[in-house]
């Protein structure tokens, strides 16, 4: 019999990205993303670091060729670079990627760039101390700082901020953002809240600032140029004349990209989500237990989750949130 070499869904999408959860813990407890009070998955519920690899690997051998590490704050997982050492040498992975909060940085930015990882995602959504401590409830913006400053020394070939934008919390500062992003010659991102949790700090609705009138926002300052760019993901690219800043905005919102979705999740107990805004879920860890030293059963059990995977997400920032896991148990 043949084996199955690319993963489709019952709508054609073509899934050849995974974003693999290694914790959901994290050093920051951003307003957006946790409760204050939030509690985490007791460390053995979760995957090993070794089934994180192998279930990387299985992925890759079914056509996956981008996998991007998140969290929680992925640095804070014990000996984490030994995933980044052997998924980056697995033969069929073109891309290697990691969201980060920063602060790790100073410590493993060489470690990160010797296992492969060419693309790295900051996220920094203030550049004013106080403001950041406040977002993030405990964050010091002098650990990020240097952890972006880490990261442009040990030679990224792309690195992007990302900001979650709140009105009245950090809309004022896109446009410092932007020029911060110009002055350290790296793309940015700018997000628009989505409402997965409860998180008790602000209503979601009253905070929404859409990615248009940030644009419009950035248009008395810039001369902003639409382009076709991608990453693969749901980012909407635009340039800056004479600069070489990308801004990108992430609209799930205002601009839906669920028909163009390439990709599923892993969460840090080996949950397969198919779908950030929905529950469907196949249970990994089970699997990969099961069969220790056969991975044709977790190759079967990934195909077979491609039919579960739903057409979209069903946001909506005026209900009470439908999906209870927080952003930190998927990184996004
Ligand atoms: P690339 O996929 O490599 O372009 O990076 P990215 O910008 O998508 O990844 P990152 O981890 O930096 O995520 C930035 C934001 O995009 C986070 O808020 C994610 O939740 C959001 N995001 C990423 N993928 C999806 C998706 O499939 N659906 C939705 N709704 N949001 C997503
Ligand atoms: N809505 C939108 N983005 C979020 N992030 C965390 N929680 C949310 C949320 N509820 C962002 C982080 C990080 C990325 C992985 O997801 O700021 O940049
Ligand atoms: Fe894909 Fe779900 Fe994200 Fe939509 S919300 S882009 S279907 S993962």
């Amino acid at each position: 019999m043949t084996q199955q070499t690319s993963l489709m869904d019952r709508f054609g999408r073509h899934v050849d990205y995974v974003r693999i959860s290694v914790t959901d813990r994290c050093d920051l407890r951003c307003i957006y993303c946790m409760s204050e009070d939030i509690r985490f998955v007791p460390r053995s519920q979760l995957l090993t670091l070794e089934e994180i690899v192998r279930i990387g690997r299985a992925f890759v051998a079914l056509g996956v060729t981008k996998i991007r590490i998140t969290g929680g704050e992925p640095l804070t997982r014990k000996n984490v670079v030994k995933v980044f050492d052997q998924l980056g040498r697995v033969s069929g992975l073109k891309e290697l990627t990691l969201t980060t909060n920063g602060t790790q940085l100073p410590r493993y930015a060489g470690a990160l760039r010797d296992a492969g990882v060419k693309r790295i995602n900051i996220s920094i959504d203030s550049l004013q101390p106080d403001r950041f401590h406040a977002i993030t409830r405990n964050g010091d913006i002098d650990k990020t700082l240097a952890g972006i400053d880490a990261a442009i020394a040990a030679g990224f070939e792309r690195i992007k901020l990302n900001a979650v934008i709140l009105k009245n919390r950090n809309h004022d500062e896109v446009l410092d953002l932007v020029g911060f992003a110009i002055e350290k010659r790296l793309d940015i991102s700018f997000i628009e809240e989505m409402p997965l949790g409860i998180i008790g700090d602000h209503d979601r609705a009253e905070a929404y600032y859409s990615s248009d009138r940030i644009l419009s926002d950035l248009r008395e300052h810039y001369e902003i140029v639409p382009t076709t760019e991608t990453t693969g993901g749901p980012s909407r690219y635009f340039r800056i004349a004479g600069q070489p800043t990308r801004v990108g905005f992430i609209s799930p919102h205002s601009h839906n990209f669920c028909d163009l979705c390439n990709r599923v999740r892993l969460t840090a107990e080996g949950r397969l989500l198919l779908c950030l805004g929905q529950e469907h879920s196949v249970d990994l860890r089970r699997v990969v237990r099961a069969n220790p030293t056969d991975d044709r059963p977790l190759r079967d059990a990934i195909v077979a989750a491609m039919q579960l995977k739903p057409k979209g997400h069903d946001f909506n920032l005026e209900a009470q949130p439908v999906i209870f896991r927080h952003m930190n148990t998927t990184g996004g």
